[in-house]
Formats: C-alpha cells, structure tokens, sequence
C-alpha cells in the first residue's frame, strides 16, 4: 500500500521525513482529505480550491499545479473501492528549529490513501456533545495544528459522545472535525462561513443539492439555545459524509431518532456521490 512522499512512491515503512521537518516541531503546514468514489476523486476542484487558499494563509507557495495533484493522486486509489486521500504540505525541514520562515527550503508533500470504512451510525445517529470552542482565529485554513480539534473530540468521546459541537461566544460554530446544520422551525440552517468555521466542501455539496431541488436551506448564525430545541441536528464531512445527532448532551433531538429532512438530504447526496 505506498504512499507518496516527495516525488516518490514508497511502502508506508519506507516513507521517512526529519526529525526537523516544520509539520513536526511546529505543526506548521496544511491538509487535506478527498473522498474518492469508486476510484473517482469527489469534489476535487473544490478541495484543490480550499487547499489554494489554506496555502497562500500560511504563507507556503503551492508546489503543484492542479494537474500535476491529480497525477500524483490518482495512483494512490487502487481499483474502483471507496476510499480517501490525505494530502499534506509542510514548510519543509530547516537546518535548525527556529520559529521564523526558513529560506529556500522545499515543501515536504505526503499523501496517502485509506479505505472508507463502513460507518453504520449514518442511518442510526449519533449522540453528540457541546464543547466551548477553544480553537484559534483562523479556523477557515485547514491546518494540520489540531491539538485543540484533537483534545476536544476526545472529551466528547469520554462523555459518549462521537463528534464535539462547538460553541463560541454563545453561537455554534461547527464540529470538532465537520459542519453543523440544524432543523430549527422547519427551516434547515447551517452556520455562514466565517474565520470561525472551515469552509466543509460537503457542507457546500449540501447547499448545492439543496438549491437544486428547492430545499430550502439558509446560512444564519444559530444559538447554542437555538440548538437545543432544533428538530434535527446533522454534522457532515466528507470521511462521514452526512450524519443526523440524535442525542445532544444526553437529551434526544427531534424524535431521537434521524428526521424527515435528514432521510431527504441524505437520498440526494447518496445519489449525487454516483
Ligand atoms: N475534517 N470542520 C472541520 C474542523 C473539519 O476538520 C472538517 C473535515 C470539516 C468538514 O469539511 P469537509 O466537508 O471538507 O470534509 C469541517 C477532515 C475530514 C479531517 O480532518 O479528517
């Protein structure tokens, strides 16, 4: 199963970079995670898109064109299974730690691909926990710095819950690792994009969808209060795609189990996928 590191296609094992590379002192570098359906990469503009603006963020050059990502992509999907990609780039590896940009030192490129598991609690539901966001200011850039998207989930874990929804100032922002949409009065809503909140390339397959077959769906800020009494609650990404929370702190959502909206939503994105 090789990964693809610098140019090169190696076997995991063999796949080394320093000790001093930035990704690994400073967490300094960007990521990102492409579904590939049936050995087609979903949405791949999109992500190459995001990744751009992740990049030019932090400050670090685009290595390739979007060509040359597909070309280094595309031998990772093997057959025509289900899988995702994992793409990152860091600053590279500097002679010496030290916090200031290194000088003419390459980008370090890695990706990987692994198997899309099977998820049954798509259709079950998951129960969820609300954290108080602890992230920094720029959670548009998807940075592979994750340590507070990290510690986040696993206290929504040792609470029983699967996914940390977060709330900043009083408003939800988004999941620990997905966005938020909420059945709030019959209206399906999901948080504007904002610093606040990464720019979820399903969350915009779900605005798109919903657009195309008059579903109406705004972007409007929602209240933690506004969370609670909401009649649906969905996270979505694209490794869970698009999951309905039937449990939020303890208390059912809805019915608790997954609702009307969710049921359509989710048809039309399991066929949009194909
Ligand atoms: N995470 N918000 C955050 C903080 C995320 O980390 C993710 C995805 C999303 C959803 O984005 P998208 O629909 O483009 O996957 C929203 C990826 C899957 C991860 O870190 O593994």
């Amino acid at each position: 199963n090789p990964v693809y590191l610098n140019g090169r296609y190696l076997p995991v094992e063999e796949a080394h970079i320093s000790v001093l590379d930035r990704g690994f002192l400073f967490g300094d570098g960007v990521y990102e995670v492409i579904p590939a359906y049936r050995g087609r990469l979903f949405e791949f503009e999109a992500h190459m898109a995001r990744l751009d603006n992740s990049l030019a963020a932090v400050l670090i050059g685009n290595p390739h064109s979007l060509d040359e990502w597909r070309g280094i992509l595309v031998p990772l999907l093997k057959g025509g299974t289900d899988q995702y990609v994992y793409l990152q780039i860091t600053r590279g590896a500097a002679p010496k730690r030290d916090h200031l940009f290194p000088e003419n030192i390459p980008p370090t490129v890695f990706a990987m691909s692994s198997p899309i598991p099977p998820y049954p609690e798509r259709d079950t539901g998951i129960r969820a926990v609300c954290l108080e966001d602890s992230r920094w200011d720029n959670c548009h850039v998807k940075a592979i710095t994750l340590l507070a998207n990290v510690l986040l989930r696993q206290e929504a874990s040792e609470r029983g819950g699967a996914e940390a929804i977060l709330v900043k100032n009083g408003f939800v922002t988004e999941g620990s690792s997905s966005n938020v949409f909420a059945v709030l009065n019959g209206v399906l809503v999901t948080p504007p994009l904002s610093r606040d909140i990464l720019p979820g390339i399903t969350r915009a397959v779900i605005l798109k969808i919903c657009r195309e077959n008059h579903v109406s769906c705004r972007e409007q800020s929602m209240t933690i209060d506004d969370l609670k009494q909401a009649d649906e609650i969905w996270i979505a990404s694209s490794v869970r795609e698009v999951v309905p929370v039937v449990d939020l702190d303890g208390r059912a959502v809805g019915g608790g189990e997954p609702g009307p909206a969710w049921q359509q939503v989710n048809r039309l994105f399991q066929a949009y996928k194909q």
